[in-house]
């Protein structure tokens, strides 16, 4: 079984989020299962990882967009060093950039990128079993092969649409339709929402299948789908939530060489520490106190807004009895409070930036782990610091309520429903009162590492899926 999987971002190439991990992750897993051969195709970017790995042109040839003609050429890495065949298609001036998103023709971007691909596999005659679209910049996929005549060869292609996140749904004015492959015009529905070419409804629409990274999310996504809602209910008899996994090649803390100190199960109380008093001397915290820590974009829906009331409530109201410490960046309003009070507190470390390394020593030192999440479809941070001991604290939604169960019914985590920053600090100080519990500790941390979130149960999933 053939298998494409079509993405904007795919570790280690080019990460924004969890996007980028499941991508560079799951085909692997899947190339693991007999009989299955996966493969990712992504934009070309200017990062290190396409200057520092040989690549084969595969494919060179031209799309029309709009009036312009536009160079398509495709590369394969040589070595599938990757644990998978890995494309990159590139398309001068659109897909040849430093960065997935953040760009004014971002449209144009995604459009050319659907067409380069299908444009390729047409032309060469390649005829996979599945296609597996990510997200809504693949959203439009499923349509084209059907109804764009330039792809008649595709037609019937076994297409998988996973929603990753439903907040961004890549909607275009219909002008944009004068940019897209010619297809048949009487189908415009298909694309069609509230006036608008939506890709990912589009997507839901056409798609054989869709998936969502967590069946909370899919739940959730009937009441709150930002106008999708009753679309989702519609077309429910061929929606799955398929949970994501970690990997764990990656993801070890044995093995781990971004750790000053690597730990496992038996030694990870002491090695822990040792990390932790490392990175709290490196941001002038005080490692004799519980650490908190926050990873992510500073968005509304990561909770990203309560943050800063979050840090300058918790450590007044505990007299500076915790350490606090954030990476991320994002909306400029939390990025200038939250400088304000790595100015003011001393308990309170902030790092500005997208930090792969020091991501993965946050996980490995703090205690606990914040995600006030309004919506997360799945949420890998949770995962990664459970893997790496570290208890999380999350509020219950979508992939949070499905992987992080409460102490109070025998889980390993503490769970809060509210999005608001009493629920957060309440939350907080629950941890507060176990923190000094040296054998309640050992036995959350002992549980949290214990966990499965290996890929290859959910890998399985989506071949029976594909095989369905
Ligand atoms: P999302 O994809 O919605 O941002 P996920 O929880 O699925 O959320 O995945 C986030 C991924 O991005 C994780 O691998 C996390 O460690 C990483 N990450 C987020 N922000 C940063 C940052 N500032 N520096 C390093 N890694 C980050
Ligand atoms: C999205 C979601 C996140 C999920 C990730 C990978 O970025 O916001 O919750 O973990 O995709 O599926």
């Amino acid at each position: 079984m053939v298998v494409y999987h079509l993405s904007t971002e795919c570790y280690p190439i080019a990460k924004v989020g969890g996007l980028a991990d499941v991508v560079g992750a799951l085909p692997k897993y899947q190339n693991k299962i007999k009989g299955v051969d996966a493969k990712v195709v992504m934009p070309w970017y200017n990062k290190s990882f396409v200057h520092e790995h040989e690549f084969d042109i595969v494919f060179d040839g031209f799309i029309h967009q709009g009036p312009n003609m536009l160079q398509v050429q495709v590369l394969k890495e040589k070595t599938d060093v990757l644990g998978f065949e890995l494309f990159m298609v590139r398309i001068p001036g659109l897909l040849d950039r430093d960065n997935p998103y953040g760009y004014q023709d971002e449209s144009f971007q995604f459009l050319a990128f659907q067409h380069g691909v299908l444009h390729w596999l047409s032309a060469m005659e390649i005829r996979p079993d599945i296609l597996h679209c990510h997200d809504y910049h693949t959203g439009l996929v499923p349509f084209m092969i059907e109804h764009c005549h330039e792809f008649s060869f595709l037609r019937g292609v076994k297409t998988i649409g996973t929603i990753h996140n439903g907040e961004y749904q890549g909607m275009m004015s219909w002008e944009m339709a004068n940019y897209m492959p010619s297809f048949d015009s009487y189908k415009w529905g298909l694309m069609d929402w509230n006036g608008f070419i939506n890709p990912l409804a589009s997507m839901i629409k056409c798609a054989t299948a869709f998936t969502t990274v967590s069946q909370g999310y899919l739940e959730e996504l009937f009441v709150s789908f930002r106008g999708l809602e009753s679309l989702v209910r519609d077309e429910f008899g061929k929606a799955y939530g398929i949970i994501n996994g970690i990997d764990s090649d990656v993801w070890n803390p044995e093995t781990d060489p971004m750790l000053d100190f690597n730990f496992n199960i038996k030694n990870a109380i002491g090695q822990k520490r040792k990390n932790k008093e490392k990175l709290c001397k490196e941001y002038g915290l005080k490692p004799e106190l519980p650490l908190f820590a926050f990873i992510g974009r500073f968005a509304t829906e990561k909770g990203a807004d309560f943050l800063p009331d979050v840090v300058w409530r918790s450590i007044k109201q505990s007299y500076g009895a915790l350490n606090i410490m954030i990476l991320g960046s994002g909306n400029s309003y939390i990025e200038n409070k939250l400088k304000e009070y790595d100015y003011t507190y001393t308990n309170f470390a902030l790092d500005l930036g997208y930090k792969e390394h020091l991501s993965h020593k946050i996980y490995a030192s703090a205690d606990f782990l914040l995600m006030p999440s309004r919506v997360e479809p799945c949420g890998l941070n949770q995962m990664y610091s459970m893997r790496y001991g570290t208890i999380p604290i999350v509020r219950y939604t979508g992939g949070l309520r499905d992987t992080v169960e409460d102490i109070s019914t025998g889980g390993a985590g503490i769970n809060f429903t509210f999005p608001g920053v009493d629920d957060i600090i309440h939350a907080m100080n629950r941890a507060l009162g176990i923190y000094n519990e040296k054998d309640v500790m050992k036995n959350l941390i002992n549980a949290n590492m214990n966990f499965d979130f290996s890929w290859e149960k959910s890998a399985e999933k989506y071949i029976a899926l594909y095989k369905n």
